[in-house]
C-alpha cells in the first residue's frame, strides 16, 4: 500500500503518520527527516539543503528525489509506505507515478489534511522533538506524562528545529499554497483524494485516517 499525507507546515503529517507505522506496521518516509539527517550528516545534498530549509523554501525536485528513490525501489521489503512530506510539487508527484509504476505500486490514498493558517502557526511555534527517538510533543497541545522525559524511550534531550520560527513559517505556507495545494487537484483528478478535517485533537484524525489505512491494506 501507499498512503501519501498533504497538508501544510504543521497541519499534523508528522504525528499521524508515526501513529499508523505503530498501528499498521506501514513504513514512514518523511523527506523532511531524510533531509534534515542529511543535512545533520553534512553530506553533499546535505550542504545545498541547509540554507533552502533554513529559508522555508523547497528543496530542489533532483535532490529530494534522489534521497527518496532508494526506499522506494523494494517494494517486498515493506508492507507498505506513508509518504510524509512528499511529493511538494507536480514534478515531484510525476517522478513519483514513474517510479511506482516501474516497480508494481499504485497509490490508495492521497489525504489532504485540511486545517486554517493560523492554527498552523501555533502549532509550529510550540512543537519540540525527542532527541533520541523523534517523537514529536508540543508545549500546548501535547506533553509528555513527566515533563521533560520522553514517554516513548525515557530520554531526556529535547530539542526545536531551526525553521520552526514566525518568520520562516510564513515562508513555508507560501511555499505550500503555491507549489503544494496544487497536488489537492492533481489527485482529485486521478480519483485517489481523500479530504480528512484536520482542526480536530491528535486522536479524532487518527481515528479518520485509520479507516483509510485499513481500507487500503
Ligand atoms: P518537513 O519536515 O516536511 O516540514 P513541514 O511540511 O513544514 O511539516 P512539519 O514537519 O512542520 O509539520 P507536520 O505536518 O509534520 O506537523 P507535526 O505532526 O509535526 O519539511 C521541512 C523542510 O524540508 C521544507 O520547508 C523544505 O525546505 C524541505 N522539504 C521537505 N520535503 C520536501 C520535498 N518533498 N520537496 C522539497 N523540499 C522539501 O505537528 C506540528 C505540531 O503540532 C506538533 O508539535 C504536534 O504535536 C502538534 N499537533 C499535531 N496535530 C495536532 C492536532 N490535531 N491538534 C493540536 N496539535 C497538533
Ligand atoms: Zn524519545
Amino acid at each position: 500500500a501507499v498512503l501519501i499525507l498533504l497538508g501544510p507546515p504543521g497541519a499534523g503529517k508528522g504525528t499521524q503518520a508515526r501513529m499508523l507505522q505503530d498501528k499498521f506496521g506501514l513504513v514512514q518516509l518523511s523527506t523532511g527527516d531524510l533531509l534534515r539527517a542529511a543535512v545533520a550528516a553534512g553530506t553533499e545534498a546535505g550542504k545545498k539543503a541547509k540554507t533552502v530549509m533554513e529559508a522555508g523554501e523547497l528543496v530542489s525536485d533532483d535532490i529530494v528525489l534522489a534521497i527518496l528513490k532508494d526506499r522506494l525501489a523494494e517494494p517486498d521489503t515493506y508492507k507498505g509506505v506513508i509518504l510524509d512530506g512528499f511529493p511538494r510539487t507536480t514534478a515531484q508527484a510525476e517522478a513519483l507515478d514513474d517510479l511506482l509504476d516501474k516497480t508494481g505500486q499504485s497509490i490508495n490514498a492521497a489525504i489532504s489534511l485540511e486545517v486554517d493558517d493560523a492554527a498552523m502557526v501555533t502549532r509550529i511555534s510550540g512543537r519540540y522533538t525527542c532527541a533520541n527517538c523523534g517523537e514529536g510533543y508540543h508545549d500546548d497541545y501535547k506533553q509528555p506524562a513527566i515533563n521533560g522525559i520522553c514517554d516513548k524511550c525515557g530520554g531526556t534531550e529535547m530539542k526545536r528545529r531551526a525553521d520552526d520560527n514566525a518568520e520562516t513559517v510564513g515562508t513555508r505556507l507560501a511555499a505550500y499554497h503555491a507549489q503544494t495545494a496544487p497536488l489537492i487537484d492533481y489527485y482529485d483528478r486521478k480519483g485517489a483524494l481523500r479530504r480528512v478535517d484536520a482542526m480536530g485533537s491528535i486522536d479524532t484524525i487518527a481515528i479518520d485516517l485509520g479507516k483509510i489505512a485499513k481500507e487500503a491494506s
